[in-house]
């Protein structure tokens, strides 16, 4: 009894892990410049498309002149320098396609963009808490948070398209607020056996798992499959599990052997890995070394809230022992959300790598109007694999299939 008081005193909250009450896991207010001294970085980093299509990029970065990142101080300034720093890497990389890429990331990236990530905590290369959390701004401040009044603050060759997907997934991001919100509430209710509290909660989560679903959808009015598949997507793949770079990549000044990371992917959107940590979703050996190795990915405060909720007395088994019909139904409809979120993603998947890969196999050495082409010239070594290195559908469905088990057993969910 006295340990379930102190539990209940000692309340679960989301203020140290670099939570919004508003927006969730996005970054508030981006910065979107760096002190004057970085000029050279932004110059570049604002026109990586069309140095990219003009093939100059490489040369604008092997020019730019080594500067040092002791000036940065401020987080959201290290998070824009982290950005920029990573759209040149990606566009560098990936400049000539998939069979004209480099060993080695010169010195005056490869240095300034390694002590940046290590003051971070993230990885060298593109990740979702850059290209997504922290690459947006409001062209009306006082306007809503839309697809209509966002935009990002650097980009990739793609486009509209570009912007579509990672603003749909922002979108997506803030949909989960709600739920986010209410984990702790979850967390508590159960600490100090608070039935109707957790009931509610659960409901509410349930809620706004289906508003993602939802968000989610628009990615068919925004993003392009062709161009998702054949411009898009060689930009976001990174140096890890990809046969078009076996051996990863130097950084040069930073140490001689090459380092192998995976690309963007919101695999490494913390939200999943909340839900799936609460409601005691168990991922078997290969998805959960895939998906506990995207957690490195992530700002180090969220990775942190993934690893303390699965830390807390476990849901599933409150649920049970409550035998309560609306906890019971509450908690079930959880999962019933994550499940169709998880399908319809797959669903997205399916329409925008696995149908362009079929298509790119028929077409190669064969294509004829300029939609077929950009398809077939797509990088090869893609086509089975995610951006974050997964061999896909088998991946996925796994996923989706072990979210099934953690229903509770005898419902007529299943
Ligand atoms: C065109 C849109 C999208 C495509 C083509 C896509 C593709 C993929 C692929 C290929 C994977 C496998 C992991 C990898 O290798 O990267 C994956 C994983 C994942 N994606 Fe997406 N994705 C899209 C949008 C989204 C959005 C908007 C979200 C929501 C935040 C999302 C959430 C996830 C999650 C959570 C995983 C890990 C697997 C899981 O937990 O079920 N994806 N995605």
């Amino acid at each position: 009894m006295a340990a379930a008081e102190s539990d209940c005193k000692a309340l679960f909250s989301l203020d140290s892990y670099h939570v919004s009450e508003e927006l969730g896991f996005i970054l508030p207010d981006p910065l979107e410049e760096l002190p004057p001294y970085y000029q050279p970085w932004m110059d570049i980093a604002l026109r990586v498309p069309e140095l990219v299509h003009s093939h100059e990029l490489r040369f604008r970065i092997n020019k730019m002149p080594l500067l040092s990142s002791q000036f940065l101080q401020k987080h959201r300034e290290l998070r824009l320098a982290h950005l920029a720093l990573s759209v040149m890497t990606m566009g560098y990389t990936w400049q000539e396609g998939e069979n004209n890429t480099v060993e080695m990331l010169p010195h005056n990236l490869a240095v300034p963009y390694w002590e940046v990530s290590q003051r971070l905590g993230l990885p060298p290369i593109l990740t979702h808490a850059d290209a997504v959390l922290a690459n947006w701004r409001k062209k009306d401040p006082e306007g809503p948070f839309d697809m209509e009044n966002l935009e990002l603050l650097v980009s990739l060759p793609g486009g509209d398209s570009v912007r579509g997907f990672f603003m749909v997934t922002l979108l997506v991001e803030l949909a989960a607020v709600p739920a986010l919100r209410n984990i702790p509430t979850v967390i508590n209710g159960v600490r100090c056996g608070d039935t109707e509290a957790v009931a509610r909660a659960l409901e509410e989560i349930s809620q706004s798992v289906q508003d993602m679903t939802d968000a989610l959808k628009l990615m068919h009015v925004y993003v392009e499959p062709s161009v998702f598949y054949g411009i898009m997507r060689i930009y976001l793949s990174g140096w890890k599990d990809n046969t078009c770079m076996p051996r990863g990549l130097v950084y040069e000044g930073v140490q001689t052997e090459p380092m192998e990371y995976s690309g963007g992917s919101a695999a490494q959107s913390s939200l999943l890995h909340c839900f799936d940590e609460l409601l005691g979703v168990k991922h078997n050996a290969s998805s959960g070394a895939f998906l506990t190795r995207m957690r490195n990915y992530m700002p180090p405060a969220h990775k942190q809230l993934i690893q303390d909720i699965s830390l807390q007395p476990s849901l599933k088994s409150f649920v049970q022992q409550q035998s309560s019909e609306r906890l019971t139904q509450a908690f079930q409809h959880c999962v019933t959300k994550l499940l169709a979120l998880r399908s319809y993603h797959i669903n997205i998947v399916s329409r925008y790598i696995t149908v362009p890969a079929a298509r790119a196999r028929q077409l190669r050495d064969h294509s004829q109007d300029s939609e077929e082409e950009m398809i077939s010239r797509a990088p090869t070594a893609l086509e089975e694999r995610g951006t974050g290195g997964s061999g896909i559908m088998t991946f996925l469905k796994t996923v989706r299939d072990q979210t099934k088990d953690a229903f509770l057993p005898d419902t007529s969910n299943k």
